[in-house]
This record gives structure tokens, sequence and C-alpha cells, in this order.
């Protein structure tokens, strides 16, 4: 969703903010902008399409100035065009502003200020509210005091950043629903909707909370809430490096999240497992153990490809801990009247730890005091600062619009909570031994799958032309199914259904013919005879059958048009490793229909409005 970056300080702001916008890419946005203040005068640059568009113009153009903002426009109100790209200009183009999130009640302001004489230019949200901050600015306030009064009359999600021609030496910023993070300097300040465009310039970091408004200078920054009661915030240290969001030699970023999972997935359980014992240790989660080991209820709540992850954990939590456990969308659960009590515990799953959906049906679940835990991978992010307890996945930035890293990482740390709960509960230190040590040897075995890229590159050529595609999986690996699915949907636009294998023949089972390629998830676990007879079933269909399996003889190779053979672990397990040939079969057909599968269309990597 939209990016947000800006500079005050000594050097010219406008290469720095090309740089962050370019790192702010993969966040996905349709069009591209940036301002400055240069002497009395106020200047926006801003165009439809790539950032790459926008450097190329403000090449020719003279723009220089040692303050600006900078912004990645995902559309939410009016087409994805010049004129409602953003920075957007009040009317008598004295104050500008770029914004991230929905004013749901922009129309009504809208008809307000056109009554007292304001002209719009765009169909945007963001051109009201800048004239709202006109109006109380006009009316003599600072412009901090103006951006304040107007954020008062808004209802809906914002992180904004203001700068004024009559108060050269200053950005406003605020933050309601969309993240917005200040990067101290010296002599210089920054701001940004997320820390990467940060990270070549500073590693100290303020994150702004809901409700909270700064005023930003060349060497200081003050916070206040909306209330204006003066708030003092603490500096934290970011600790990423430049080469986590760098591409490297990959040709892609989903590519190298791909190739990077053994070493991910490393980095989740690193001294997170004690084997002698068969135990974890969560760092996030101490003094909440027994709380959660005694919840009646586990729900789990999330978005896309989290959500998947979620599912997997049902079947882990359910089998070996034995509490009851329910997954629901976040962007359901926090519509409905969720029945909840204190003894449940609710988890929620999320790679940027920004997603609208999730943020806000975590906000319902502490209103009905719940134990509220989060499982992100971004560091200090919204949803992780705002959970009751949790554990970070620590799968490293995650810049691919499609996850891919996250989601294995998400399912060791499930692994790893399971195994919590339930050597707490009924499982013996035999069993859980036997997990911890699976779970160890998941990165050499992720390894060896990875080695199948050109076997799996060789296969998507053969389905390059095709307009649908079936995953089929059972038990652990139906939401494995689900994930393929979703990875081929987004990245290739191939229209794709997941299901569970049983299910097929209740429905879909209707669409198959010579030209239905399914995938089957069929791991040598309890229920694979079952999948055998479902993938028998497709055969007798002519439909076309790419297996995911830890055998590559005897009957599965006499159904199977390709087989794509992976190590073996135990049941629980299994997701972690079948998901990765999915994962580079979308990324190779994507590829060859020469798709960009970093900025897939209509996609943005951390979805921030409802
Ligand atoms: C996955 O490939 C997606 N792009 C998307 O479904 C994503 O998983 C979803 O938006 C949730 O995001 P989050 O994990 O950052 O909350």
């Amino acid at each position: 969703m939209c990016g947000i970056v800006g500079y005050i300080g000594s050097k010219n702001c406008v290469p720095i903010l090309i740089d962050g916008l370019k790192r702010l890419e993969y966040r996905g946005y349709d069009s591209a902008g940036v301002g400055i203040l240069d002497g009395g005068d106020a200047k926006i640059a801003k165009y439809a399409g790539k950032v790459a568009v926008l450097e190329d113009n403000i090449a020719r153009m003279k723009m220089d100035s040692e303050i600006g903002i900078g912004h990645t426009r995902w559309a939410t109100h009016g087409e994805p065009n010049q004129v409602n790209a953003h920075p957007h200009f009040n009317s008598d183009e004295t104050i500008m502003i770029i914004h991230n999130g929905i004013i749901e009640n922009y129309s009504d302001l809208k008809i307000m200020l056109e009554k007292e004489g304001y002209n719009f230019r765009s169909e945007t949200d963001t051109e009201v509210l800048v004239n709202l901050i006109d109006k109380y600015f006009k009316l003599g306030n600072s412009l901090f005091e103006a951006v304040r009064r107007a954020l008062k009359k808004v209802n809906g999600a914002y992180g904004i950043a203001v700068i004024a021609v009559n108060e050269p030496d200053k950005i406003i910023v605020a933050k309601n629903g969309s993240p917005l993070v200040i990067g101290v300097g010296e002599n210089e300040n920054f701001i940004a909707s997320d820390v990467t465009p940060l990270i070549p310039y500073t590693r100290d970091v303020v994150y702004l909370e809901d409700g909270e408004i700064a005023e930003i200078k060349k060497d200081s920054f003050s916070v206040r809430s909306i209330s204006n009661k003066i708030l003092s915030k603490t500096i934290e240290s970011v600790e990423m490096d430049v080469d986590e969001i760098s591409k490297g030699s990959y040709p892609h970023y989903m590519l190298k999240e791909i190739m990077e999972q053994p070493e991910s997935v490393k980095n989740s359980l690193r001294g997170r497992i004690i084997h002698e014992e068969g135990l974890s240790k969560l760092g996030g989660l101490i003094g909440f153990e027994e709380r959660i080991a005694n919840s009646k209820r586990i729900i789990i709540s999330a978005c896309g490809t989290s959500w998947h992850a979620g599912l997997v954990g049902e079947y882990m939590i359910e089998q070996y801990a034995g509490i009851p456990v329910e997954v629901e969308y976040a962007s359901e659960f926090r519509y409905r009247e969720p029945i909840l009590c204190k003894d449940d515990t609710v988890i929620f799953i999320s790679q940027s730890g920004e997603t609208a959906d999730t943020l806000a049906a975590m906000k319902e679940a502490k209103r009905r005091n719940a134990l509220v835990l989060g499982v992100c991978n971004v560091v200090g992010s919204s949803i992780a600062r705002l959970s009751d307890a949790g554990v970070y996945i620590h799968a490293g930035p995650e810049i691919g619009v499609a996850s891919t890293k996250a989601f294995t990482s998400q399912l060791t740390v499930l692994a790893l909570i399971t195994l919590m709960i339930a050597r707490r509960k009924r499982m013996s230190s035999v069993k859980g031994r036997e997990i911890s040590e699976a779970l160890l040897q998941i990165p050499d075995r992720m390894k060896e799958i990875l080695k199948l890229n050109d076997e799996i590159e060789k296969i998507a050529e053969e389905f390059v032309d095709a307009k649908n595609f079936l995953y089929l999986g059972r038990g652990f690996n139906f939401p494995v199914a689900l994930e393929g699915a979703l990875k081929l949907k987004e990245i290739s636009y191939i229209h794709a259904e997941g299901y569970p294998a049983a299910e097929m023949k209740h429905g879909p089972i209707a669409l198959i013919d010579e030209n239905m390629p399914a995938v089957f998830i069929a791991p040598h676990d309890a229920i694979y005879d079952k999948v055998l007879s479902n993938i028998e079933e497709v055969k007798a269909r002519k439909g076309k059958v790419i297996t995911i399996a830890n055998e590559s003889n005897g009957k599965i190779s006499e159904l199977s048009d390709f087989i794509i053979k992976i190590p073996k672990t135990i049941n629980m397990l299994t997701p972690i490793l079948t998901v990765i040939p999915l994962q580079l079969l979308a990324y190779h057909i994507a590829v060859k229909k020469g798709l960009n599968v970093d900025q897939p269309r209509n996609l943005a990597k951390s979805v921030t409005v409802e």
C-alpha cells in the first residue's frame, strides 16, 4: 500500500526521497510523486506508473531543497493517474500533503469545504484533508495546530506528512491506523511508512502510535497526542542490514526469499529449542505459558498467507496440545460479535504486523479481554507492539509481494508454540524430542528441495499457457493446497483453487478434463493411500497431475505426469517442505509469462486499508 518518505536536513532531499521511494516499491503502488519547498515556492512532481518514471522526469527539472516529502500511491479513491497521485496541494498551492489510508467522512467534509469556496482537482480523499488543514491554517493557527484541528474532524485511517511554504523548517506527521516512523539522524531527520527507506541513513527510530502527531525539524522532533498532550517517546534501534533489503545476485526478491528459507527457518529456531528435554523456549511468551496452556480455546486470526499458516497451526495444536482451535479471517472476526472470554487465547499472525484487518481484529479481541498474542515478522510493527505477548518469526525483511519465507517461518514458530503448550499438557519428553529433532533437521531438508529448482522450472514450462489449476491436499497439507493456489494466482494471474483432496468429488471434479492441471500434495503420511485414490479420480478424467511426494516410483509414478520428490519429515512439519516446490512452480510460471513477480498487478505487500 501507499509508501511515505520525507527528509529535513542540510542535504538535497530529492535523491534521498527517490532512493526511499525505490525501497518502498515492494509495498505495491501505481503512481509516485515528490514535493519540496524551494524558497517561497512549493514544487510537486508526480506521475502515474513506476518510480523510474518520476526519476526520469525529475532529472529534467530543477528540484533541489533541504526539505521534501515523497509518496507511492496505491489507488483507493480515484484511478491511478497523475492528478490523483500524491503529494496534493491545497487550493493556493502553499501547503502539501502525502497520505496513506482512507478518510471515511471525506465526502461530507468536501461538501462543507466546497460551500466555503474550496475547489478540488482530484478525486481523492487526501485533497480534502489538505484543504481542511488550509482552512485552520488561514484562521491563524500554526501548521502543527492546523493539522491537529483538521484531524479531529476526520474519521478513518491515516499516516500523513505535511509541509508548508509559510513554515519551511518543519514536517508535520500524524498516525492513526497506518504506520509512520521517524528516523533520527544528526542534524537531519527522516520520516517513512516503514524502516526500509531509513536504513541507509540511520538505525535510530521512533515509532508513532495511533492518535499521535509530531513536528519534525532538522535538529529536533516533538510528539503530542491528538488531544494536545506532550508525549515523551523512546528512540529505538533497528537491527537490519542494507544487504537484507537488496536483491543481491538474484533476478527477483521472490526467488531470493525462496532460496533464503533454510537460513530464515534456522533463524526462527535459533536459541528456541532445548533438544535434550524436547522443549521449546520462547522468550516473548515468558510469564504467559501457563495461561496459554490452560486456555479453554485458541483462536487464530490472520489474512492471506498468514491465515493459511494459521490453518496448519490449528491441525498442530489440536493434535498435539488437545486444545480446541478455531481459525478465522481477521476481516470477518472484526465485524461479527465474536464470543470471547478471558480463558481464550487469540493468536494473530502477520508478516508485516500492519495489516489493517488483523490490527482491527486484535483491538476487538483485546476489548473483549482475551489474551492476545502476536506472531509477526516486522520488529516494532503495530501488531507486535499491541499484543500482550508474542513471538517474532525472525524471517528477515520480506520484500516480494508474494509471501514465501514468512510462511515457512510462521509454520516453524507455530510448531514451537505447539511444542511449548503440548509439553506442558500431555506430550512426553520422548515425543517432544522427536519433534525438536525434526525441527532442527528442517533447514537441511529445505536445502535438498531447493536443489530441484531447475527441474521445477522445466515442469513450469509445460504450464505457462494453463488457464486454471487445482491444488489438492489433505490433513496438514490441505492449507498448503490453498497456499499453492494463492501463490499462483497472485503472481501469474492464472485462476487456481485449493481444496481438501477428498472434497474434489463434491464439485470441483466437474472441472477436470485434459486441460486442467491438478497439483497433489501427497507426502507419505497416514492418509497417503486416500490421496492416491483422489489422484486416480483425476487421472480417470484425463487431468494432468503434478505430485509433490516422498517417492517417485510405484503407484504414484504411474498416476503422475510429473513428480517432485521431496525428503521426509514428521507429518506436522511436512507443510514447511511441501510448500517450497509450489512457491517455485508459481515463480517460474510467472517469470515465463514475462510478469513482474515482485510487484504483481493490484497487490500491496502490506494491506493497511480495509
Ligand atoms: C501473500 O502472498 C499475500 N500477498 C497476502 O495474502 C498476505 O499474506 C496478507 O495480506 C497478510 O499479510 P500480513 O501477513 O502482512 O498480515
